[in-house]
């Protein structure tokens, strides 16, 4: 290169980066993405006022707390009359490329045809960024209603070799969303027609000006990797940056999350989180795996990317499953709304906040602003869960992970463990321990073998189905499905493992549906490979059983700590207890842990954020008297 090459290059990178600056924070995610989501307030009822109203009450009041995506979640298409549900066929507005389109009644500016841009343009001059919920691949009734598929490079409808593709040859039936099987199925990105029609909806998003996707029913139990890939190549190539969230998370595992997560800007980690106390509870284990695995923060589409604990169900709010709008208060106590919030604050979750803002009340709103946990949330570091913390009552046995014992028989193992089913990656060790029994010439069972201190005691068999092949649907399918089976948890009962639940779960609920009526469907087809892998067809992830004793502390007790832009160190206790606990760590272990700049002396200056007091200096062990379900958050400065 000469010289005058790299004066030019020089200055092309001072230009460059110049303009970076220019462009502001907008389309780089450095920090956990903050808004408003009308899922927890509205279910998908909501409509243009309230969204509006919403979106004003951020812009006015949380923008300068860092709340800045307002996103209408799902069924915006949908009809809101007799006979339209969650669930329901036939309700839904589509446009003649098999897309669909605001339904005109509850979102009036999009009469003119311009789907949400005048509400974009609206949202915008609030300051503020607009966010929509999309669904996996494409709708049933755009599959039966056989459309033609939108090339967006001709403005034509597609065509390769030498014919137009529809909808019906994209559309992958055997592959429908588990939780909203009469509205969407997957489809198939290794035809050309398959990219084309996914291209054209996330065109026709970036010319709605959406800077937000929330991409439901592809990640967890309804993993569809290829299609979360292709999404996030297409806008990549928009010429604006629109974040990529996957939602729900449930059974999600860091090592499901590892191919994917440098697509994306933020993924769910749990199924929905509701308001109540064991909803608060799931999280805790999930969010220490993704800790440990070092996701929090790792590369992302746009920057960095989040594990997501879901959205705050806080202040006012509706149920779920219902189509209703926002009539209740939270059910969470304070306590509880303390422990959610510094949880959320600690282990960096973006924070949505889901109540109707219409009708916030000021202690919700104190704590959805409080400024110590919006600055932890947004710039601490090293977030982690610190294990070494212990209670005045350590003797007592508290057991509140809710725990699934399969149906099937568990003998020889010992009555007080449970073991439960999970999915996780295929490459995960963890996942190969599955066995056709020794005995078995004909391949009737598969065997999980249960072992302790690398001693097998015992095993968990599930059988396989022998299809009647009375039907030609089942010798069609059986054809398809040729060395995979369905798997029964007895002989005698027809109920299939199917790892997908037909429903939407919350968080607490995740472990509970694990069998369904037999039917044809990739959902419940397994297969067995050589590692002793069991494979999912649907989601291509793995079963395995674990024993969910090994994740619960001991007393109940549960701390998390973290680093500060100022040397300072948070410290949290969470008190799960049914009982006000006292809960105690040394700064001994604190600075073991951490990094020994943080400990320039073994005292510490400490404030605790939720009394408001300051402790002055802790030498040795810092206590405190937690109420239960509650949190204490402890900012420690140890240069003194
Ligand atoms: C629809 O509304 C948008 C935004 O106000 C406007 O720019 C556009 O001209 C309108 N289009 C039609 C077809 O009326
Ligand atoms: C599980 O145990 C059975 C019975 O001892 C044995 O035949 C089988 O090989 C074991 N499977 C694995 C994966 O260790
Ligand atoms: C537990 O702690 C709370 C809050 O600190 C307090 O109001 C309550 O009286 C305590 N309960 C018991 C049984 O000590």
């Amino acid at each position: 290169m000469t010289a005058s090459a790299l004066v030019l290059l020089y200055c092309a990178l001072v230009l460059f980066s110049g303009l970076f600056e220019a462009f502001g924070r907008d389309g780089i995610v450095t920090t956990p993405p903050r808004g408003w989501n009308s899922y927890d307030s509205f279910s998908w009822i909501v409509d243009e006022e309230a969204f509006l109203d919403n979106a004003n009450f951020v812009s006015s009041r949380l923008l300068d707390f860092g709340y800045e995506y307002v996103v209408i979640d799902f069924l915006w298409y949908r009809k809101n009359v007799k006979g339209s549900s969650l669930d329901s066929y036939g309700y839904d507005n589509l446009d003649d490329w098999g897309r669909l389109v605001p339904d005109p009644d509850r979102w009036p500016s999009s009469r003119n045809g311009t789907g949400f841009k005048q509400i974009a343009q609206k949202v915008h001059d609030m300051g503020l960024k607009f966010g929509i919920h999309v669904m996996r691949g494409i709708s049933l009734e755009a599959v039966n209603g056989n459309k033609p598929i939108l090339d967006v490079t001709t403005g034509l409808p597609y065509v390769e070799g030498g014919r137009k593709w529809q909808a019906g040859d994209i559309g992958m039936r055997d592959m429908p969303c588990a939780w909203m099987q009469n509205g969407f199925m997957s489809v198939n990105t290794d035809l050309g027609a398959g990219l084309a029609f996914l291209r054209s909806l996330y065109e026709q998003y970036a010319e709605w000006d959406v800077d937000f996707v929330k991409l439901d029913c592809v990640f967890g139990d309804d993993l569809d990797k290829d299609e979360i890939i292709v999404v996030s190549q297409i806008l990549e190539e928009l010429d604006r940056p629109v974040l990529l969230s996957l939602s729900p998370g449930t059974s999600v595992t860091p090592y499901m999350a590892d191919p994917i997560s440098d697509y994306v800007d933020m993924y769910r980690i749990t199924a929905d989180d509701w308001d109540t106390w064991n909803d608060v509870v799931a999280h805790f284990d999930v969010a220490r795996d993704f800790a440990a695995a070092k996701k929090i923060g790792a590369n992302g589409l746009h920057g960095k990317s989040w594990p997501d604990l879901d959205m705050l169900p806080l202040g006012w709010l509706t149920d779920p499953g219902v189509q209703q709008g926002p009539h209740r208060k939270c059910n969470l106590n304070l306590d509880e709304q303390k422990t959610q919030l510094t949880l959320w604050s600690m282990a960096k979750s973006p924070l949505m906040f889901g109540g109707d803002l219409r009708n916030i009340d000021d202690t919700t709103l104190n704590l959805i602003t409080n400024p110590t946990l919006l600055e932890i949330n947004s710039y601490s570091e090293n977030n982690m869960e610190f294990p070494l913390v212990f209670t005045g009552n350590l003797h007592r046995k508290i057991d509140h992970v809710s725990t699934w014992s399969p149906l099937w028989s568990r003998k020889h193992i010992d009555a007080h463990e449970k073991l439960v089913l999970e999915l996780t990656g295929c490459f995960n060790e963890k996942s190969k321990g599955w066995s056709i029994p020794t005995d078995d010439q004909d391949f009737n069972q598969i065997c999980w073998n249960y072992t302790s201190k690398n001693i097998r005691i015992g095993s968990s068999c599930l059988h396989k189905r022998i299809p009647l092949l009375t039907s030609d649907e089942e010798v069609i399918y059986k054809q398809k499905y040729e060395g995979k089976f369905q798997l029964l948890a007895t002989r005698s009962m027809d109920a299939c493992l199917e790892p997908s639940a037909r429903r939407k779960l919350t968080a607490s609920e995740r472990l509970s549906a694990f069998f369904s009526t037999c039917k044809w469907n990739a959902i419940q087809m397994w297969s067995l490979n050589d590692d002793g892998a069991l494979i999912n067809s649907y989601s291509g992830l793995c079963a395995t059983m674990a024993s969910p004793r090994d994740t619960v502390n001991s007393g109940g007790a549960r701390a998390w700590v973290a680093t500060g832009r100022r040397g300072e160190v948070y410290l949290s206790f969470f008190n799960l207890n049914p009982v006000n606990t006292s809960i105690s760590a040394t700064i001994g272990d604190l600075a073991k842990l951490l990094d020994r700049k943080f400990f320039a002396s073994s005292s510490c200056r400490c404030y605790e954020v939720w009394t408001g007091n300051e402790l002055g200096v802790v030498q040795g062990t810092l206590s405190m008297m937690v109420a239960s379900h509650g949190a204490a958050l402890f900012v420690l400065n140890c240069n003194i």
